[in-house]
């Protein structure tokens, strides 16, 4: 099988085959170089070395100085007009741009604040199971999954419930364009309005922006937009790329790895029933495992600043690297016997919210809150839930995301 990560059709193969294709990557002894067409106005054709191996993930990762996130992280390498919808997102820049703007947001994901939201959580999650109880099981994704991430970043935000309605739909249509599309015009139709869908977006949350500078309320809004103790607030712009980042990395992730994960427990009944036997005690293992198994992001892009050698490989300024996650996380020099789906193993070293390094996911604790809560609430209540069948995947080279799944209980 010739493996070409940078022919969209490798993504089409199944999640099986391209995990093989993966440990033969891994067991080569330098990473290696894929080129990319060129596409005008959507791809740049600039070709990237993937990086496959956990340790080159980690070094990757934590060398931000050499494997700067600008211009960008997202790959194929977008063309210069999407940087006008993302370009002020912290994810795409490098320090000390990216640092003042963790330090502004990074209130919003303390511990206090996330204990704060542990209420709203399990209330939304009450609600969830309530309707399903009331409609009957049909898709875990739309019933379950997918309500929990966005109420929660809504309630975060302090988006009124009037608007929120808006806020969905736009969320809807700009995440229809996460897969790979199946003809050129088709993806610049989706392309042209997913960024439509952000755009607006983001002009809903600076108009909010600018009601709670005037008039602050306890929300992270109005924390964002008035100044902190070291006189740092965001601007408008800075404001909308934020949200929509959150809307975009915050909600698709929450919601596949809770898919993929109730799919898993399905699955591997005895590992299920380990979970049960002691909830509280195993869920933190295996929401870990869930992630390091799903990978739900599966991979970010970095460029090289300065030449630089990794493991024998000369890299040169400019050079693109993309970090497989999902590869890294099935490296079997960390992780034994690594396609087995194992709650108990020490998952320490995973790299599913990104390496060690500064742009490691801000929202890790609060993706993990979510998905605790939520099992919690669904294993308590629905004792015999369980996923019926095969899930419906989204072709993607990004997003390991669940489109349908169907579930009974
Ligand atoms: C299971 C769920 C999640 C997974 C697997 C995940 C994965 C990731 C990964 C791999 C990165 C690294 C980006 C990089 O190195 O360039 C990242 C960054 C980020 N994530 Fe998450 N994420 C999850 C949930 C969330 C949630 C719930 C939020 C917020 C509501 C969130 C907000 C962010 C933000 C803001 C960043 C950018 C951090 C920075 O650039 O400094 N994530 N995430």
């Amino acid at each position: 099988m010739r493996i070409d990560l940078a022919d969209l059709d490798f993504w089409r193969r199944s999640p099986k085959e391209r995990h093989e294709a993966f440990a033969r990557l891994r067991a080569l002894d330098r990473p290696v170089f894929f080129a990319e067409k060129r596409v005008p106005l959507l791809r740049s054709g600039k070709g990237f070395y993937a990086l496959v191996r956990h340790a080159d993930v980690v070094e990757a990762s934590r060398n931000a100085r050499v494997f700067s996130s600008e211009p960008g992280v997202t790959s194929p390498e977008p063309p210069g007009w999407v940087k006008h919808v993302f370009g002020e997102s912290m994810v795409n820049m490098d320090d000390p741009r990216h640092a003042r703007l963790r330090r502004i947001v990074s209130r919003a994901f303390s511990p206090k604040m996330l204990a704060g939201l542990q209420g709203d959580i399990e209330a939304a999650c009450a609600r969830i199971v309530d309707d399903v109880l009331a409609e009957g099981p049909r898709d875990f994704v739309s019933q379950v999954a997918a309500r929990l991430p966005i109420h929660v970043i809504c309630d975060m935000m302090g988006i009124p419930d009037d608007m929120r309605a808006a806020v969905h739909r736009q969320v809807d249509i700009s995440t229809a364009y996460s897969g790979i599309r199946p003809s050129l015009p088709h993806t610049v139709r989706m392309a042209a309005q997913n960024t439509v869908a952000l755009l607006a977006l983001q002009r809903l949350v600076i108009r909010l922006g600018r009601e709670r500078a005037r008039k602050p309320r306890g929300d992270l809004i109005s924390a964002l937009v008035t100044a902190n103790v070291d006189g740092e607030r965001l601007t408008d712009r800075e404001l909308g790329s934020f949200f929509a980042l959150l809307l975009v990395a915050g909600n698709e992730t929450a919601r596949n790895t809770m898919a993929h994960g109730m799919k898993l427990l399905t699955d591997h009944p005895g590992q299920r029933s380990a979970l049960l036997e002691d909830f509280e005690g195993r869920i933190g293992g295996t929401i870990e495992e869930m992630v390091r198994y799903v990978s739900p992001i599966m991979q970010f892009r970095r460029t090289v600043t300065q030449d630089y050698d990794l493991r024998g490989l000369r890299l040169r300024r400019g050079d693109k690297v993309v970090l497989f996650y999902g590869s890294a996380n099935r490296d079997e020099a960390v992780f034994p016997d690594p396609d087995r789906f194992d709650i108990t193993r020490d998952t320490k070293p995973h790299v599913g919210f990104g390496g060690p390094g500064p742009h490691f996911c801000l929202g890790a604790n609060l993706a993990r809150m979510e998905i605790r809560t939520m099992f919690r609430e669904l294993f308590t209540r629905l004792p015999m839930i369980r996923t019926v069948g095969e899930p419906e995947l989204l072709v993607s080279n990004f997003d390991n995301s669940v489109r349908r799944q169907a579930f009974t209980f």
